[in-house]
């Protein structure tokens, strides 16, 4: 059988937090950085996978069912179970996985090590699915399988990454449109800051946001948030009784609305606009979703203080990489002093560095 080879992106999310599993709208970036899965395919009734990340292998049988698989082997055992749950073929043998996308850091190691993965198998297999229909069994395998209850943002920006392209994603039909990102023509950086800070709650409080959601969508009488984006917002939000969940709703029918500005501002190339977006973004995500830290917070504020055109908090929150957009000339000392400042704050100091988008996820 033959060696088949597949590559899939991280993601950094430019706009549009907590938005994907409320029908609403994103416009993250494929990464450069990327997993890479080496699949020699064995017809064995087992998987083992070995990664440069992680020490040891694993091996899991095809028929692995939830709870069976632990440690990270449960993301590539989860693609494997839910391709099966949706009728498609799998083969076992020996994956060998590579990877630059900085692990638990808000910038989707996960979507890209299910998305490498899956099409890897379906390589192997000869199987050809629709870039869709990858992302939602990629999705059901992480919701399912390893029990996280995310949205399918990450799967989404890791399979149609652009070279110089955002995408502007409406969960409502899934659709993608690229929108022009290339901030290098215009003096700009997309700097990122890794704050380094481990996210341990991020699963629990990951899904209380989006059970207020659910929660606050039923008070509503809808079916989800996306059914009342554009209303009269005030009155709206009176009509829920819980002030936490008026809060969270008000963060992602404002969150949509500062995606939908973002995108025609990308697109009249009115970068100012696009970095106060951003930092109203990172704003909303404190004050009314609550899922930043005083850590990132300080990054964000560091960031505009020091000559940052905007910059926000990336991911599903409680710590990870703060984004900020920066005049290219000025890119080491910004780096330089939000560095100081952090250190001085008393947190571990971060790893800076600078993104571009980069294609999507591929295979040989
Ligand atoms: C995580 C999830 C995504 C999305 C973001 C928050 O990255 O995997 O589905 O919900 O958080 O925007």
């Amino acid at each position: 059988m033959n060696v088949v080879v597949a590559r899939a992106p991280g993601r950094i999310n430019l706009i549009g937090e907590h938005t994907d599993y409320n029908q609403g709208f994103a416009m993250p970036i494929a990464l450069e950085e990327r997993t890479t899965v080496r699949f020699e395919p064995d017809g064995s009734d087992v998987i083992t996978v070995g990664s440069t990340q992680e020490v040891g292998r694993s091996t899991f049988a095809l028929q692995a069912q939830p709870g069976e698989v632990e440690g990270w082997a449960a993301y590539p055992a989860g693609v494997v179970w839910a391709l099966q749950a949706a009728g498609h073929p799998v083969v076992g043998g020996v994956m060998s996985v590579t990877s630059d996308v900085p692990i638990g850091a808000g910038l989707s190691s996960s979507a890209a090590l299910e998305c490498a993965v899956l099409l890897a198998i379906n390589a192997a297999t000869g199987t050809n699915l629709e870039l869709l229909e990858v992302a939602r069994i990629a999705q059901h395998g992480e919701n399912d399988f390893v029990g996280a209850p995310t949205g399918s943002m990450d799967q989404l920006a890791s399979l149609h990454g652009e070279v110089d392209r955002a995408l502007l994603i409406d969960f409502e039909d899934s659709s993608v449109t690229p929108v022009v990102f290339d901030l290098a023509s215009h003096g700009l950086t997309l700097l990122v800051v890794d704050s380094n800070a481990a996210h341990r709650h991020s699963t629990g409080e990951y899904a209380s946001r989006r059970e207020s959601c659910t929660r606050a969508a039923t008070a509503l009488g809808v079916d989800s948030l996306r059914r009342v984006q554009g209303n009269d917002d005030a009155a709206l939000l009176e009509r829920i009784d819980d002030e936490v969940d008026r809060r969270r709703v008000r963060h992602i029918l404002s969150e949509n609305q500062r995606v939908l500005d973002c995108a025609k501002a990308l697109r009249a190339k009115g970068f100012r606009k696009v970095g106060e977006l951003m930092t109203q973004s990172h704003a909303s995500m404190r004050d009314d979703f609550e899922i930043t830290t005083a850590h990132v917070d300080l990054i964000a504020d560091s960031a505009v203080r020091h000559g940052a055109l905007g910059a926000r908090m990336t991911g599903g929150g409680f710590g990870g990489c703060v984004i900020a957009i920066v005049p290219a000339e000025d890119v080491d000392a910004i780096a330089g002093a939000i560095e100081h400042d952090i250190t001085r704050g008393g947190f571990p100091a971060p790893t800076v560095f600078t993104a571009r988008a980069g294609a999507g996820a591929s295979w040989s």
